[in-house]
């Protein structure tokens, strides 16, 4: 007899829109998260920084990242090449950028839900979304050394530091020192 399987986990990914602004306030307001992102919480700065991408006029995805249809976290995709300042940070530590390679960010919102593999999942995930796109040759992170929870998550699924180097960091209370990391397809 076979032995049960686990439940299949089922992401999905779509676009933010201003109705989960109220949502993302939440996450961008917990300590955890801003430890790391350092974005002002208010409904206003959420507007001005995530309003472009949610009407679409923004190169970047802004991604609500759900579990089952339970909304997990929030992941930031976008051609590098889209964005010239990342392209000079990935060039300057890591070499020349594919022009159709894709970075990310992201977060997993509720504390309750970091810590048990889902962000490890998520990103999972959205990289094999993101290979759907037959020109994606590979996705790069950037990611600050001392966020060592952020770049394991990406190293136990397939992703390797590639290079390492200073960039300015998100919370300014931390060293400089980044990795580049990377999954080819
Ligand atoms: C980074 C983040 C997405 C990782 O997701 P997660 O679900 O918390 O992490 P996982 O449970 O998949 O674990 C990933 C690794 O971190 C480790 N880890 C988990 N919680 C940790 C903690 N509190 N401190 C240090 N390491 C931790 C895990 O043990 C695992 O490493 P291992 O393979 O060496 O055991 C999530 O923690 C997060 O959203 N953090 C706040 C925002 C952030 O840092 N974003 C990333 C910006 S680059």
């Amino acid at each position: 007899m076979t032995p049960p399987t686990a439940h299949p986990q089922s992401w999905s990914f779509r676009r933010l829109t201003r109705d989960d602004f109220p949502l993302l306030e939440t996450w961008l307001a917990d300590d955890d998260v801003r430890r790391w992102w350092q974005h002002d919480p208010s409904p206003e700065a959420v507007a001005a920084d995530f309003g472009d991408s949610a009407d679409g006029k923004e190169p970047g995805e802004d991604l609500l990242a759900s579990l089952d249809g339970r909304p997990v976290g929030l992941v930031q995709r976008s051609r590098v090449h889209a964005y010239p300042e990342d392209v000079e940070i990935f060039e300057r530590i890591a070499g020349p950028v594919h022009e159709h390679a894709v970075e990310l960010d992201y977060l997993v919102g509720a504390p309750g839900d970091r810590g048990r593999g889902l962000g490890s999942a998520m990103l999972d995930a959205v990289v094999q979304d993101t290979f759907r796109d037959p020109q994606v040759p590979y996705v790069l992170v950037s990611v600050v050394a001392a966020n060592r929870r952020s770049w394991r998550a990406l190293e136990r699924i397939g992703f390797r530091i590639v290079a390492s180097g200073d960039a300015e960091p998100d919370n300014p209370a931390d060293d400089p020192l980044h990795h580049v990391l990377r999954r080819d397809r």
